[in-house]
């Protein structure tokens, strides 16, 4: 692209007024109550659905959320690997998907059919998956990680064991860096957190020098150089209220702001732009709307069902990976 590049779209405190609840937004709360549901929503979400969740967090906190979850239906606001993670851990639980098309790219990346068959070329191989995989891929894993556990879980690999890290190469490369363990990378990775360059942020950082940088792991290792600090989003909301600095540049999916206005409430956030575009929006995680998940209530549908089978082989490396991170 050639200049002017898109300057990155800066978010003040929030007034009081504009945290007032919508009619659609009351509607859902009094649906949910009616069908004994809870709502769990990831970070990434819009702001509307943020503002009604029971709890809004990252995939590790979402996880433990769902394995407790005691109401019979979870609305899962988040792509679909994560509503299936939520079903694998509390299987009695009704999953309910807003749109079951909410995939995730870096998950797809990674076919089931493709690591079975280095898995039986390679049986010495540990397998340590992110959880931006599918329930089939768990199901082949040895344990599964978040960006908010990985190096925690990498160091709890036997020594003796050459592990192979899926589907996400930038996770994996930052974790290898981080705990000095050696591991093969699945060639796959996000497409939004690829789309953020050095040269975006450096005209970001230019424009607010004093603006320290967070990043989320899954960008390339050229950006991750340049941030001040690289974590999951559960890890941002804390490092961003210990900051200093009254200003902090976010490089990771922008409905990552609203959680940050929300619980930092005194901090002004920029959203990192990239090359195109103002701000960086995972279309996946969009697709959810409070609409359908006021639809998705009413009819109960649509579900996450897994075979048994799957499930229970997914259940193992998932809970290991909930045991080793406590
Ligand atoms: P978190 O592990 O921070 O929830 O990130 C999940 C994700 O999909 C990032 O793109
Ligand atoms: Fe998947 Fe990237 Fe979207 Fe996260 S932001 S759900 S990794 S496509």
């Amino acid at each position: 692209m050639t200049p002017p590049f898109p300057v990155a779209a800066v978010y003040p405190p929030l007034l009081e007024k504009e945290r007032a609840l919508s009619a659609l937004q009351q509607e859902v709360i009094t649906l949910k109550k009616q069908h004994d549901a809870i709502i769990l929503a990831h970070n990434y979400q819009c702001e509307d659905i943020q503002g009604i969740a029971d709890y809004v967090g990252d995939s590790l906190g979402l996880a433990y959320q769902a394995a407790q979850a005691k109401a019979s239906t979870i609305v899962f606001c988040g792509v679909h690997f994560m509503a299936e993670t939520a079903k694998i851990v509390n299987p009695t639980r009704k999953v309910l998907l807003p749109d079951l098309e909410a995939g995730c790219s870096l998950a797809d990346s990674c076919s089931a059919e493709k690591l079975a068959a280095i898995k039986a070329a390679h049986p010495e191989l540990y397998v340590v998956a992110y959880i931006n995989c599918s329930a089939a891929v768990k199901a082949l894993s040895d344990v599964i990680c978040t960006s908010g556990n990985a190096s925690k879980i990498v160091q709890k690999v036997p020594a003796d064991r050459p592990i192979l890290f899926v589907p996400d190469q930038n996770l994996g490369n930052w974790v290898s860096r981080k705990t000095g363990r050696a591991m093969q990378l699945w060639p796959g990775n996000c497409y939004a957190h690829v789309q953020f360059t050095p040269n975006a942020l450096l005209r970001t950082k230019a424009a607010h020098p004093d603006a320290p940088i967070v990043a989320h792991p899954e960008c390339t290792e050229a950006v991750r150089e340049m941030a001040d600090m690289v974590c999951s989003t559960e890890l941002m909301v804390g490092w961003c209220r210990q900051q200093k600095a009254s200003k902090i540049i976010v490089t990771t999916e922008a409905g990552m702001i609203h959680r940050l206005q929300r619980e930092v409430p005194e901090k002004t956030f920029v959203a990192a732009p990239t090359d195109r575009c103002a701000c960086n929006e995972c279309r996946f995680m969009k697709m959810n709307t409070l609409e359908k998940v006021r639809q998705c209530l009413i009819r109960q549908s649509p579900e996450i069902t897994l075979p048994e089978t799957v499930r229970r082989a997914a259940e193992i490396p998932l809970q290991r990976m909930l045991e080793w991170s406590k």
